[in-house]
């Protein structure tokens, strides 16, 4: 199972976490990954002046607004999720 975490510290949650996460929720679901991906909300992840944080496994990636979401899934977690046999973690 991979984590996504969002961050809704304050600074985070200002500038649009939840819009964020429902962007998410919609990819995740249009890709059929429930069973795959695990969607949080987290506190603060250190970086709140690079909000929104989405930290998916082990990787942050700061910045990130809800139309960048997309992309984000694209690069950060269909690679993630596409091999097959590795889900040792
Ligand atoms: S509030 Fe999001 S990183 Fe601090």
């Amino acid at each position: 199972m991979l984590q996504i975490k969002v961050c809704i510290g304050s600074s985070c949650h200002l500038k649009g976490s939840y819009d964020v996460i429902r962007s998410l929720q919609a990819t995740i679901a249009h890709h059929g990954l429930q069973e795959q991906v695990e969607l949080q909300a987290g506190f603060c992840l250190g970086q709140c002046t690079h909000g929104v944080v989405v930290q998916v496994g082990e990787q942050k990636i700061l910045g990130v607004l809800p139309e960048q979401v997309e992309g984000l899934f694209a690069e950060y977690v269909l690679p993630e999720v596409a091999s097959p046999g590795s889900s040792t973690h």
